[in-house]
């Protein structure tokens, strides 16, 4: 018995010895540059995704109020964004980066360049670019923020949707020349903030965009095509509306969740002989499916052009 109690003393002892060396070492060890926790981040164009993004990194506590600067345009909608946010909200771009180990460019794809000549005498390349400009190319932003350099800055491009307004969105994101494998996780952290992220090559952005990007517009078209056929078939339109949106997501889940083919799932709505195959008959008579390939396509297309001024 006493053997027992002195052998758990000892090694009481020696937990207490390993925890303190553990804190001395953690004490000791060099600051992990990649810690969101520690990062400084400022948000250089705050307007509706860039406000649906910060909200979203507050409200996750992804990053404490003191690690955010925002800036915009106007300076009484700086006034007004700070005290809504709690956060420091100016319009003065370089002010704003001056601290700041990760910047988000949230302007307009044309504002870019411009906004990054502003930046120019705080840039180097310790510090991480993410762009969700739509379009703006990695190395146009590269040699937008430190023209000729041998060392490009490391740049992200993300590529966000508006249902991440609802934590629901998909962004994809991509990587300049110079990015760290912890950068691009980073990112991934800051980006899972408002729902799925998927990493990408570069080469397929604009197809992204295309999809993805304006892709809930497409779904809003057929949502609302579809109450409004409820509202033809006799429904009255709000729980036509209801049918429709939650047939939508329900549908959306489903192939999400099950993992299956979406024909699959389709195969199995439809009956031999029953309605739903007569309902198809007339989608594909419409050409639905051809429309919307070619509204991707089309979509994808300008967001090239875009790049291109
Ligand atoms: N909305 C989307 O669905 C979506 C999706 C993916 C990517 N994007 C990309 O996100 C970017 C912004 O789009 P958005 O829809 O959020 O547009 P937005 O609401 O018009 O936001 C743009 C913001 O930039 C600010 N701004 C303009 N010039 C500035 C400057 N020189 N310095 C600092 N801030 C400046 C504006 O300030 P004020 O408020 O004072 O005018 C505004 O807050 C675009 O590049 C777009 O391609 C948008």
């Amino acid at each position: 018995m006493t053997d027992h109690k002195t052998d758990r003393k000892t090694e009481a002892k020696v937990e207490v010895k390993t925890a303190a060396e553990a804190k001395a070492a953690a004490k000791s060890a060099p600051p992990n540059p990649y810690d969101l926790k520690r990062a400084k981040v400022a948000v250089l164009g705050a307007g509706k995704m860039g406000g649906i993004l910060l909200q979203a990194f507050l409200k996750q506590n992804i990053l404490r109020p003191d690690q955010l600067v925002a800036t915009v345009a106007h300076p009484d909608r700086a006034l007004a964004l700070s005290a809504q946010w709690g956060i420091e909200v100016t319009t003065d771009n370089l002010a704003a980066v001056r601290d700041a180990n990760i910047i988000l460019l949230g302007v307009k794809p044309f504002q870019v360049a411009d906004l990054l000549a502003t930046l120019r005498p705080a840039l180097d390349p310790s510090r991480l670019l993410i762009s969700f400009a739509a379009s703006v190319r990695t190395s146009a932003i590269e040699e937008a923020a430190i023209p000729g350099s041998p060392k490009p800055i490391p740049v992200i491009r993300a590529m966000p949707n508006t249902p991440s307004m609802l934590g629901a969105g998909i962004t994809a994101l991509c990587s300049g020349s110079n990015v760290a494998p912890q950068q691009i996780q980073q990112a991934t952290a800051l980006f899972e903030a408002v729902g799925r992220t998927v990493i990408v090559d570069e080469k397929h952005m604009d197809a992204v965009t295309g999809l993805s990007a304006s892709g809930p517009a497409f779904i809003y078209i057929i949502l609302e095509s579809l109450a409004e056929a409820g509202v033809k078939v006799g429904l009255p339109r709000d729980i036509a509306t209801l049918l429709a949106a939650q047939t939508t997501l329900g549908s959306a889940r489903m192939v999400l969740d099950t993992g299956y083919h979406p024909a699959l799932l389709k195969d199995a709505v439809t009956t031999p002989a029953g309605c739903t195959i007569d309902g198809i008959l007339e989608l594909e008579e419409g050409g639905l499916r051809v429309t919307l390939i070619k509204a991707v396509m089309r979509a994808a297309q300008r967001a090239k052009e875009l790049a291109n001024g």
